[in-house]
């Protein structure tokens, strides 16, 4: 098991609990209390491979400073606070429902992770660009149609040898106009390298890295 606390472990299992939940009510036609189930409503996770990933990059690249964009309920912040708490890094992590932002900050100071966490509630774009940075490393998993444009606001100041995750490059299907457009704009950066792995619904692993800063 990846969570070494019980407390988190149990987190963890109630939130895959919530998931499970989440998928009967789906596959039943997605109506709950006679409304249908909105987007808004779910979890919407980045699930147990890609929060295992990401866990384990953390515990790896040692980043300062981890920026999350798309909170939602917390299920990945859960993954990201743990590592960071191991390392001694600190979360920003950005949502734009304050319900969602509850929830998660709930869940997390129940599990003893929220003191590494900074909530941020608003729009990911304005508030990146309000934000001095840097950044080491970058969970990307809001609505895939503001990838681009949270790219752009990022970018600049993304530290050297910092590192974007984004999810969501192979599913869901009706993301892929806005997933290339966002991989474009990442391979047209000659100081990113890129590579598609297929875990989870698709992660863009990115890293900037340029020789002049190699250290010899
Ligand atoms: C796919 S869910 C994130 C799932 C989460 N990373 C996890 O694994 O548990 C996307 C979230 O991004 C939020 N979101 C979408 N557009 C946003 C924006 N422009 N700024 C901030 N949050 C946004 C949505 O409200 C939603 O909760």
């Amino acid at each position: 098991m990846i969570f070494d606390d019980p407390i988190v472990a149990a987190t963890f299992e109630e939130y895959q609990a919530r998931v499970a939940s989440e998928r009967r009510l789906m596959a039943g036609g997605g109506a709950s209390a006679n409304r249908p189930v909105s987007r808004d409503d779910l979890l919407l996770p980045v699930g147990p491979e890609v929060g295992s990933f990401l866990h384990s990059l953390v515990l790896a690249r040692q980043p300062r400073r981890i920026l999350e964009l798309g909170t939602s309920y917390g299920y990945s912040t859960l993954f990201l606070a743990d590592a960071a708490k191991r390392i001694g890094a600190q979360v920003v992590t950005m949502e734009l429902a304050d319900y969602k932002q509850a929830y998660a900050r709930e869940r997390l100071a129940r599990s003893g992770l929220v003191d590494v966490v900074d909530f941020r509630l608003g729009d990911a774009v304005a508030l990146v660009e309000a934000d001095p940075g840097p950044f080491d490393f970058v969970l990307l998993d809001i609505w895939k149609d503001v990838y681009l444009r949270c790219f752009e606001a990022l970018y600049p100041k993304l530290s050297e040898e910092g590192v974007i995750a984004a999810d969501n490059m192979i599913d869901p299907a009706t993301a892929r106009p806005s997933v290339r457009a966002y991989r474009a704009a990442v391979k047209a950066k000659p100081d990113l390298q890129t590579v598609l792995l297929p875990i989870g619904q698709g992660i863009e692993l990115t890293v900037r890295w340029s020789a002049e800063n190699a250290k010899l």
